[in-house]
This record gives C-alpha cells, structure tokens and sequence, in this order.
C-alpha cells in the first residue's frame, strides 16, 4: 500500500474516531480533549489547545497539550478579529499575542465555525518531524476542526435546552404555587364568612388529602382533592352571612337557602381551568349520600365521583369533631359509632376505612407526621381504646365489602 493511501485510510479512521467521540453523551471536556488528542495524533504534532469563544472577550480554555496550563491565561478577543474568524481560514496567529504564540510554539490557529457562528479556535503547535503542514494536512484539519466545532455548537445548543427546560419548571411551579395560595386564600375568605367553623376548609382539604393517599391515588389526583377540600363551601360565599352564622339550628327556609351552596361552588369553580380535573363536580355533590338521600341531585352510590365521598367525608368528619354554635363536638367513641351506622348510606364504606388505617397508623406511631391527631387537638384522642374502636371499625367495613363482593360474584 502506498504511504499517501495508508495515510488517507488513517485519517479516515480518525474522523470515524472523532465522529463517535462527539456523538457520545459523555463528560463535554472529556469529548474536546480526546478530540484533540485524535487531531494531534493523526498529524504527530507536539502540542495544541482548544479554546471556546462566542463573542468578542476572554477565550476559555477546554483542553490543551503540549503547553503550560496557564499558557493562554487572560487572552482576549477583540471584535473585529472575532468577525474575521468567520471565515474558517487557517492563519498562523492571533494579531494581539503574536509573540506569545509564538514562544509557546504555537504554528496555526484554526477557528471551529458552525452555521456562520464562531464557536471557538484550535491551537495547533509544529509537527514532531519538524516539516512543514502539506496541503493534505490542512484538509485534515479543516475536517477534524469543524468535528470538535460541531461537538461544542451541539453541547451548547443542549446546555440552552436544559437551562430552558429548567426555566420552564421554574415558571411551571410558580404558577403552581400561585394558584395553591389563592386557592388557600379563597379558603380563609369562606371560613371568615363562617366565624364558628374557622380553619374548616383548610382541614377539610388535608383530611381529603390523607384519605385519597391511603386509598393510593396518584400523587396528582391527591394534590387536586386536597384543592377540592378547600374550595367545596366555596359556594357558601352566596349565602347570606346571618344564614350560615345562625346560633341555633335553621329553618327549613333558611335551610334550602344554605343548600344552594353546592351548586353556586360548582357555578363558581366550572368556568376557572384548574389543572386538576372534577373539582367543580368535587364540590357540586360533597353533600350527596349513598342512599340517594343527599342533595342537589339525590345522586346513588355509583353515580357520585369518589372524589365527592371522600370530601363528603372529611367535610363531616371535621363537623362532628369540631365544636359548632348550638352543639359541641361529639366523642371519638360517638363518632367512631355514627361512621359505622352511616357506612352505607351516607358514606362510602371503602372511604371510612381508608380514613380509619391512616389515622390508625398515626395512633401506632407508624408514620412520621401525625397529621390527623394535630388537627384534632391534644386531648381528643385520649383513652387507650381508640386503637380497638379503629381496628374494629376498619375490620367491620372490609368484612362488609367483602360480602358484598361475593354477592356480586354470585349474581
Ligand atoms: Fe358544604
């Protein structure tokens, strides 16, 4: 094989080298070092640097060879020789540092031009044979300079769609943190109207949170429910104040006034694009019962969005334990008892036991927050039955879905 096809093929397999090394998704200085070296290889030349520039100003140094490592320390591009790299012409030196190249025997500067932008110069020293470059060489390096320069233009072009992307969840959980602290706020302005009932919104959507997350609803569909607990009296922002607020039990007027407030919530939060679906329909039927008793609409069991269950529950849950104007609240024993008797017609039965074994693992100490037991206060949950009522509770309600499970396997 002739020595100048023996080159050809070497120089090739350099590319082919150069070509994969910039395809790799590995380190970026890794890449530009073992690019160079390729390109100092596939010439024998002694020494060389890579240096990125995308404007006029300091060169930053990504690999060198050969030289000093502070040898092009404080280089500095000016505007007009910037523009002159454009034309991806080999010359022999840089105007401002002529003789500094030259005693650190710098021999050619290469500037990596990708789509008409400079992107950076390769240094290259004399080759280790002392002869002069060929015209092959220059090809040679033409071709492998503008490899490494496409490799730095793509790394660049990747480090903007990352920072994007990060400027993009930046802004995304802004938005999402907004819209949490006006939903909270919309929360207090409820509560505010109703004065005995204060903080009733806001626990209502953490005990609608702690439900849906033991039922193992995804992250998301939990975020959205806890908005849902929230903003399910949001309708109650209609009523009359003197209504809501009345120190004795109202009547059936009144009453069918303050039951509007279902329907006006669902008014109110339907035309707003919340980025969790069925909120609206979440406050539209908190009040409906299994049996069909509730209202707006006398929805039955499978006809209401289990979302509406489980705030439903966490609405009552918070009024029975909870004191109101014309009653306190009720023991946990009681109202362990009233779950139980209501499971089935009012509530659904697979809700009260989620809600259950999450507050029993607080009661074990089985979880870190006691998230259930803080909202209830320090002395609710005195007495050490609360753990057998809990159990039995929850044992009752799996053995009543579990017989209806196979009566519907019998039918
Ligand atoms: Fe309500």
């Amino acid at each position: 094989m002739e020595p100048s096809t023996q080159k050809l093929i070497h120089t090739f397999g350099a590319l082919a080298d150069l070509g994969q090394e910039i395809a790799g998704t590995g380190d970026f200085t890794e890449m530009v070092r073992t690019s160079m070296h390729l390109l100092l290889g596939t010439l024998a030349l002694r020494r060389g640097a890579v240096v990125e520039c995308s404007g006029p100003g300091p060169l930053r140094c990504v690999a060198i060879w050969g030289l000093g490592d502070q040898a092009l320390d404080g280089f500095e591009i000016d505007e007009a020789e910037m523009e002159s790299f454009r034309d991806g012409e080999i010359r022999e030196s840089l105007s401002k540092y002529r003789d500094k190249l030259a005693n650190e025997g710098i021999e050619l500067v290469v500037p990596m031009v990708v789509r008409g932008e400079v992107t950076g110069l390769v240094l290259l020293g004399g080759k280790a044979s002392g002869e002069e470059f060929s015209n092959d060489d220059f090809e040679t390096i033409r071709a492998m300079v503008r490899h490494i320069g496409v490799g730095i233009h793509t790394h660049r072009l990747l480090e903007q769609v990352a920072q994007r992307a990060e400027e993009n969840r930046r802004l995304y959980d802004e938005l999402r943190t907004i819209y949490r602290d006006t939903v909270r706020a919309f929360a207090a302005a409820i509560d505010i109207k109703d004065k005995y009932t204060q903080g009733h919104s806001e626990r209502v959507g953490r005990y609608s949170e702690i439900i849906a997350r033991e039922m193992g609803w995804s992250e998301e569909e939990v975020e959205g429910i806890q908005i849902a607990g929230y903003l399910h009296d949001i309708g109650k922002l209609i009523v009359d104040r003197d209504i809501i607020n009345a120190p004795y039990k109202i009547d059936a007027k009144n009453s069918s006034e303050l039951n509007r407030h279902p329907n006006a919530g669902y008014e109110i939060l339907a035309p707003i694009r919340h980025p969790y679906a069925d909120i609206p329909f979440m406050a539209k039927h908190h009040h409906e019962r299994l049996d069909g008793r509730g209202y707006p609409d006398g929805l039955t069991d499978q006809q209401i969005p289990m979302g509406a269950k489980i705030v439903s529950l966490a609405d009552s849950f918070d009024a029975m334990t909870t004191d109101r104007p014309y009653k306190r609240r009720r023991s946990f024993e009681d109202v362990v008892v009233d779950l139980r008797e209501n499971s089935g017609k009012q509530f659904d039965g697979k809700v009260v036991a989620a809600f259950a074994r999450a507050l029993l693992k607080e009661v074990k100490g089985e979880t870190r927050e006691r998230r259930i037991m803080k909202m209830l206060g320090k002395t609710y949950l005195e007495g050490d039955q609360v753990e057998t009522l809990l159990t039995d509770l929850i044992s009752d309600l799996e053995g009543d879905y579990s017989r209806q499970e196979a009566k519907a396997q019998s039918l």
